[in-house]
């Protein structure tokens, strides 16, 4: 059997180490509680971990990630982690953060069967579906992927304002939605600028009356 999993063991204590050498109360401080002002919902991929991208450090950010950072209305782990953030924690800021050459939304382009998967692709393949006019007339394959993560974190930030849970939280207090994209050509997030923090840019038919 691999054993490759005890560098995982040895790298912690490692770790455990450093952190003390730089404050002797870096986990006494922990045990204190959190007081992270963001949410960040992002991909499950191994290669964008929310801390080390944005060089922040334990207890500084929320965290959900799920395959190509979805945000759907029936998932009941996704709203739990949104409810906790903003109604207890009160976050400032929710962050949508994607990435380009995910493999999430590769899989959604094609025709491929992705078993169990299928089910979750399905939401991204609703993405292309409500932007096809522009994605059909980029005809280099990456370059139409490119856009889709974009089109797909802009959606899922909508999808964001269309929670009860968001609208609720804007009657009383600030809260601001935004959408980024990870690179791993360079490292550098973009920002898409599709930021929400109140009712008014949310479509007519998605406002409740709170
Ligand atoms: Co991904």
């Amino acid at each position: 059997m691999s054993t490759s999993y005890l560098r995982l063991l040895t790298g912690n204590k490692k770790w455990a180490e450093e952190k003390l050498k730089v404050n002797p109360d870096f986990f006494k401080n922990l045990t204190l509680g959190q007081n992270p002002e963001y949410l960040w919902i992002g991909c499950s991929d191994s290669r964008v971990p929310a801390n080390e991208i944005t060089n922040t450090n334990s207890g500084e950010i929320f965290v959900h990630r799920n395959i190509a950072n979805i945000v759907l209305n029936t998932d009941m782990n996704l709203l739990s982690v949104l409810y906790y953030a903003v109604e207890v924690l009160k976050v400032k800021h929710v962050i949508v953060c994607g990435h380009y050459g995910c493999g999430g939304v590769l899989a959604a382009m094609e025709n491929k069967d992705q078993g169990f998967v299928n089910n979750w692709l399905r939401n991204i393949k609703e993405v292309y579906s409500k932007h096809c006019k522009e994605l059909d007339a980029i005809t280099d394959f990456t370059a139409r992927a490119n856009r889709l993560v974009e089109l797909n974190v802009i959606e899922q930030v909508h999808n964001l304002a269309k929670t009860k849970i968001v609208q609720q939280h804007w009657k009383s207090r600030e809260l601001e939605i935004h959408g980024w994209v990870y690179g791993f050509d360079n490292g550098l997030i973009k920002d898409l600028k599709v930021s929400y923090s109140d009712i008014k840019n949310v479509e007519p038919v998605f406002r409740y009356d709170i």
